[in-house]
């Protein structure tokens, strides 16, 4: 009928190490409807969480697609790696497939930090995204394009630890906002000396304990970017 062309609106899910949140986007990507939430059930096997993740959607609006920002390395849908999700299941647990069955339509799924740097970034020069929550997400992009998947949680950063035993949730409670926010500064020094960025975001629900001035072309990005990424899942040319 002339004038009834279809909209396409797209699921969005942001798996995180405590909470699963969604929300639907409409065509130009904002939130039809605000974000609704559970905790995560850590140590489930994945088909527990997949069985949340549909409940947790059942009351949203309609969607005709699926983007999933997930805590770990993911390639072509299949998890490799979900250090805090605590179930070995995960390793090479295909959870493109396993959502397209649970919520019928198309699913694509993409690590957490790449998805919320996608809805992040100016799309110019060579932009590095880190996400400040459970874990210790990073991502990389050159006039906006996705780099390969840039993991750097599990690299050693400091005095014989990594940057996600230094950056975590555990380590901030652990270390006290003072040290943590001087780390976060070394983090950017050190990332900095290796990729020369031009901009870094500082994303995730632990960037609201950022205190004092950021170094320059530095911004914190509000938390809801890790869903309003998903809808560029489905450009054209983002590697999945
Ligand atoms: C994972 C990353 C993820 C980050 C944030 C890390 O533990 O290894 O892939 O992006 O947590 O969730």
């Amino acid at each position: 009928m002339a004038g009834s062309r279809t909209r396409v609106t797209t699921l969005s899910i942001d798996v995180g190490g405590t909470g699963l949140k969604a929300s639907v986007l409409d065509e130009r990507g904002r939130m039809l409807v605000d974000r609704v939430r559970v905790e995560t059930p850590v140590g489930s096997p994945p088909g527990v969480v997949v069985t949340a993740l549909r409940r947790l959607v059942a009351p949203l609006p309609h969607y005709h697609r699926v983007s999933v920002g997930f805590p770990g390395v993911v390639r072509d849908g299949v998890v490799r790696t979900a250090p805090n999700l605590g179930h070995t299941g995960w390793q090479g647990y295909d959870l493109a497939r396993a959502l397209q069955r649970a919520l019928g339509r198309p699913v694509r799924v993409i690590n957490d930090a790449d998805m919320q740097g996608l809805a992040a970034i100016r799309g110019k020069g060579l932009e590095l995204v880190l996400t400040l929550g459970t874990g210790f997400g990073s991502a990389l992009y050159i006039h906006g394009r996705l780099a390969p998947h840039l993991e750097l949680a599990h690299v050693p950063f400091r005095k014989g630890e990594t940057f996600e035993q230094q950056l975590g949730n555990a380590a901030r409670k652990q270390a006290g906002a003072r040290a943590w926010n001087r780390r976060v500064r070394k983090a950017l020094d050190v990332l900095f000396t290796l990729t020369q960025y031009d901009r870094a975001y500082l994303g995730g629900g632990n960037s609201k304990h950022l205190q004092g001035k950021l170094p320059r072309n530095t911004s914190i990005v509000p938390n809801e970017k890790g869903i309003l990424g998903g809808i560029h899942l489905w450009r054209e040319g983002v590697a999945l």
